[in-house]
């Protein structure tokens, strides 16, 4: 990638990790084989933004705030899988710089997983090349619910007048204040949604669908979909003169 000028790189990729039931089923497996082949997946994905070496940010969606409607057997393995992956990966991702925070949602969340996110983030807090974000019981309408609950009650007591308010302030309340707008939202596996990732900082993110279902994405497929961002005009609402 080093044939793009880093201002053709996006500093904020989201992704989607979607289509690992479809993966498995197409080969006759269980449904929680193809989440377990996503945990490689992620790491090439990191892997991937560490050697474009401008990528600032990478959002994985690993848990929607849905995703609790799925049988109890699915949901249970999720939780179990989340909590396992940061305990085996944290190691190897801080010996890569990385730094990993958590997006989501506490109540619901299994308190083991709350434990992993709390060793990974804390062991990797100095670290300053990527920040990945694991979103995990993450949804984007109950992010902006939970921001305007403790807005309604900062100005309740008085610390915040509702006149003051803006966009910057409001994103001061969301999970991670220091997250940037995403510039590429990446979702593979044929859908072309959002499933409520990330609404309010996508709000100009470049979407990017690709067809393969995410146990065989690889490193080469984040490259492409960033030589398709690079590609765009994006424009923020403003236009282009023509003379
Ligand atoms: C994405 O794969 C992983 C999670 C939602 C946790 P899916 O499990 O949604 O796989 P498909 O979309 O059914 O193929
Ligand atoms: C989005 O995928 C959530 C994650 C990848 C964690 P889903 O598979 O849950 O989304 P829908 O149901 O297809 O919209
Ligand atoms: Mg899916």
């Amino acid at each position: 990638m080093t044939f793009l000028a880093p201002e053709f790189i996006p500093r904020h990729i989201a992704l989607v990790m979607d289509g690992n039931g479809r993966w498995a089923a197409e080969r006759g497996l269980r449904r929680t084989e193809g989440h377990r082949r996503g945990e490689a997946v992620l790491m090439e994905c990191v892997d991937a933004c560490l050697e474009m070496g401008t990528v600032e940010w990478l959002s994985a969606y690993a848990f929607s705030t849905e995703n609790w409607r799925r049988n109890a057997d699915e949901v249970r393995f999720l939780m179990g899988f989340s909590r396992d992956v940061l305990a085996r990966q944290r190691d190897e991702l801080h010996a890569k710089n990385v730094r990993i925070v958590w997006a989501g949602r506490r109540p619901r969340l299994w308190r083991s997983v709350i434990r992993e996110i709390d060793k990974a983030t804390e062991l990797t807090r100095d670290n300053t090349g990527l920040t990945l974000a694991m979103c995990i019981n993450y949804g984007g309408r109950a992010e902006l619910v939970d921001a305007t609950r403790r807005l309604v009650a900062a100005a309740q007591e008085g610390s915040v007048r509702p006149g003051d308010i803006t966009e910057d302030t409001l994103s001061q309340w969301l999970y991670l204040p220091d997250m940037p707008d995403v510039d590429l939202f990446l979702r593979p596996s044929g859908e072309q949604r959002t499933s409520n990732f990330l609404l309010w900082q996508s709000a100009y993110a470049e979407m990017v669908y690709q067809h393969k279902l995410f146990p065989d994405f690889t490193k080469q497929d984040m490259f492409d979909a960033v030589l398709e961002y690079a590609q765009r005009d994006r424009r923020f609402g403003g236009a282009v003169e023509s003379n």
